[in-house]
């Protein structure tokens, strides 16, 4: 029953669909360069999909096509076409070829999701925070907070999303990869890159109005680059650190009471009525229970309508120390 199959113009009608299915494929640039373990694996998944799904799709559009313009009915012909009953030997055959193809699918795929979530035992933790609009990253193991995510190359990285405020999501294309930020939940990815670079952290997910400004990035360096960035990131955050202990040291040092009062009269008299001897917007001072500790902290801090701020440094000794003289 196969001997009257023309395969010449079924032949013909396939390399026309193929030609015009894979020049869709072939001209366009469908994706950027993988340049993560992940994404290798990724691509190649979605071209073995995209190249196998070719060949089904021009063996069947080109029977179609065929038998369209063979079997079509003539322009006077109103009769019922005669009844089929089906071919079992075909059935069975485009049931049983296309049920393969799709456990090859199930397992390819199985095996690219479960190379891409191996864990690495060396694996460097960052901590990713979406917020309205920005990106933070943080890095536990050495206690910094960065606004660019800067990572070695050949390293596996495990990226811990979390949203401080509504739904995100991290996509960097280059990687191949990308995951919802979620308020309350840890999200994991894993990425482990293969080429040095700078790439965009792009916000995946519609989050409000500054969504497609939601822009951050990610640098790709050595190991030996990585090591040193942290040391001076480290170090950076110690400065800081020393430079408020330093800071704290002026505040808790003994004021002069003179100068506190030039302060206080600046900062403080507009509320505090008559340097503190009368009730103005804020309350009388002479006769404070207030503890040296307690008015340093409110100085500092502020309390109900008092802003805080108002002195720091020696300043804030100062108007301690005159506070102290009149209470
Ligand atoms: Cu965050 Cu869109």
């Amino acid at each position: 029953m196969y001997k009257n199959v023309p395969f010449l113009p079924l032949a013909v009608i396939g390399i026309i669909v193929a030609a015009l299915t894979a020049g869709q494929a072939l001209l366009i640039d469908w994706l950027p360069p993988a340049d993560s373990e992940q994404a290798e694996r990724t691509f190649t998944l979605l071209w073995f999909l995209f190249w196998s799904s070719l060949i089904f799709f021009v063996i069947v559009t080109a029977v179609l096509v065929y038998a369209v313009w063979k079997w079509r009915a003539k322009d006077d012909d109103l009769e019922d076409g005669p009844p089929i009953h089906g071919n079992t030997k075909l059935e069975v055959v485009w049931t049983v070829v296309p049920s393969i193809f799709l456990i090859v699918v199930a397992v390819y795929g199985y095996i690219v999701l479960d190379r891409n979530e191996a864990l690495a035992a060396d694996r460097l933790n960052v901590d990713v925070y979406a917020q309205q609009f920005n990106w933070t990253y943080g890095y536990p193991d050495a206690g910094i907070e960065t606004g660019t995510l800067v990572i070695p190359e050949g390293r596996q990285v495990q990226l811990n999303l979390r949203a401080r405020d509504v739904i995100h999501d991290f996509w960097v294309p280059e990687f191949g990869i990308k995951g919802d930020a979620v308020p309350g939940i840890t999200h994991k990815l894993w990425i482990t890159p293969t080429k040095q670079g700078t790439y965009p952290v792009i916000c995946a997910e519609l989050c409000g109005v500054g969504h497609s400004v939601m822009r951050s990035q990610v640098k790709v360096v050595s190991a030996k680059e990585y090591s040193a960035w942290i040391a001076r990131a480290t170090a950076g955050v110690k400065a800081t650190a020393a430079a408020s202990a330093a800071a704290a040291t002026l505040e808790t040092a003994p004021g002069d009471v003179a100068a506190g009062k030039v302060v206080f009269e600046a900062k403080c008299s507009g509320c505090h009525a008559e340097l503190g001897a009368k009730a103005g917007v804020g309350p009388k001072i002479v006769g404070t229970k207030l503890t040296t500790d307690e008015l340093r902290t409110q100085i500092k801090n502020g309390k109900g309508a008092m802003p805080g701020g108002l002195a720091t440094g020696t300043d804030l000794a100062n108007v301690v120390a005159f506070v102290e003289s009149i209470k």
